[in-house]
């Protein structure tokens, strides 16, 4: 059996810097044709030019003959004016800007400790047309580390949707059914995104055994009921959930350690993971929606030309791949997927 897809898009992906960059962006420009890239680097992506920059370094670094196409966003900060969406706008370059919370997840160090503070740039990106990328989860650490997102949703998520109703804003990589029912019943300039890991598995694999670095990602893993809703969510007919890896590659040494970072890469094998979780779910046909169109749609993009192929032939993923000198386990490492993207 085989499966034909329109080009897919990545609406959510950490490419790092320098030589690891290069090494990992090779696998999501032969999964898809276009990814919205993350700006949390050291030092964080502030400006239009620094953009500008990142997005000269990728496209120097695609092998040759890829036509993969960067989307760059930018890293909101408490210094950022609102003259910097205005040239974001112009430089048709930038597709979104990215609130971390300050101290949320991997380098959100510089992000925003209060929303206030970012009033006037969020009136910018309201009239500017500039969606918000939003990682939810709440950084209070009185507050349960898995109830981060859902706490997050109601207490700064509504009340900024209320303030700012026509500003379109993405909550990236959901992973709760509160999450999902907020953005079902939310209007239509709110979407989200959803990673292979939370489709495929609930919080029993950060532990299944022992201690399992390589699935701590955050937001975390949750309940299988959670997983259930963001299945039914990916596969089922709202177009504002669409495909974003979140794929977040960190050195093997980083992630086995006394105190492990946060990132699954799911580079190497992104579709097929999805394709396993449609299949399961009995929606392959809805694949295509997820993977190749609801993404551009709600960021006004064209649809890609052509097409990826997948086919019904078992393979094994690396047991680990090349990371700037170092080595990087992807998602599955070692495991033997049933999908396989052709060429
Ligand atoms: C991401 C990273 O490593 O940059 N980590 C993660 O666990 N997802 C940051 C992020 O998206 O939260
Ligand atoms: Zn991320």
């Amino acid at each position: 059996m085989e499966l034909v897809l329109p080009r897919p898009d990545d609406f959510h992906l950490h490419l790092r810097d320098g030589a690891a960059m290069a090494d990992v962006l090779a696998a999501s420009a032969r999964q898809f044709a276009r990814a919205v890239v993350m700006p949390n680097l050291k030092p964080p992506v502030r400006t239009t030019a620094e953009a500008l920059a990142y997005r000269d370094r990728i496209l120097a670094a695609l092998p040759k003959g890829s036509d993969f196409r960067p989307l760059m966003t930018l890293y909101l900060t408490e210094s950022m004016t609102p003259d910097e969406i205005a040239r974001a706008k112009d430089s048709g370059a930038v597709i979104g800007v990215k609130l971390y919370p300050a101290g949320a997840t991997t380098n959100a160090d510089a992000g925003v400790t209060d929303l206030a503070r970012v009033r006037p740039v969020l009136e910018a990106m309201q009239r500017h047309e500039i969606p918000l990328l939003i990682h939810g989860e709440i950084t209070d650490p009185t507050v349960d580390v898995f109830d981060r997102e859902a706490v997050f949703v109601d207490g700064v998520l509504d009340p900024l949707r209320r303030d700012f109703p026509a500003l379109r804003v993405v909550l990236e990589h959901v992973t709760t059914r509160h999450a999902v029912q907020y953005v079902q019943s939310a209007a239509q300039n709110l979407a989200a995104t959803i990673t292979p890991q939370h489709l495929l598995y609930n919080r029993n694999a950060l532990f299944a055994g022992g201690l399992r670095p390589h699935y701590y990602c955050l937001p975390l893993l949750k309940l299988e009921s959670d997983r259930r809703a963001l299945v039914d969510a990916a596969t089922g007919t709202d177009a504002r959930f669409f495909l974003g890896t979140d794929s977040a590659p960190h050195a093997r040494h980083a992630k086995e350690a006394a105190c492990g970072c946060a990132g699954i890469y799911s580079a190497p094998a992104a579709l097929e993971l999805y394709a396993e979780v449609f299949e399961t779910a009995g929606a392959l046909d809805r694949l295509a929606d997820f993977a190749s169109r609801r993404g551009a749609n709600f960021y006004g993009l064209p649809h890609n030309k052509g097409t990826v192929r997948l086919v019904q032939e078992a393979w094994k993923v690396p047991a680990s791949c090349a990371f700037g000198g170092e080595k990087v386990v992807p998602l599955r490492a070692g495991e033997i997927l049933a999908w396989r993207l052709d060429g």
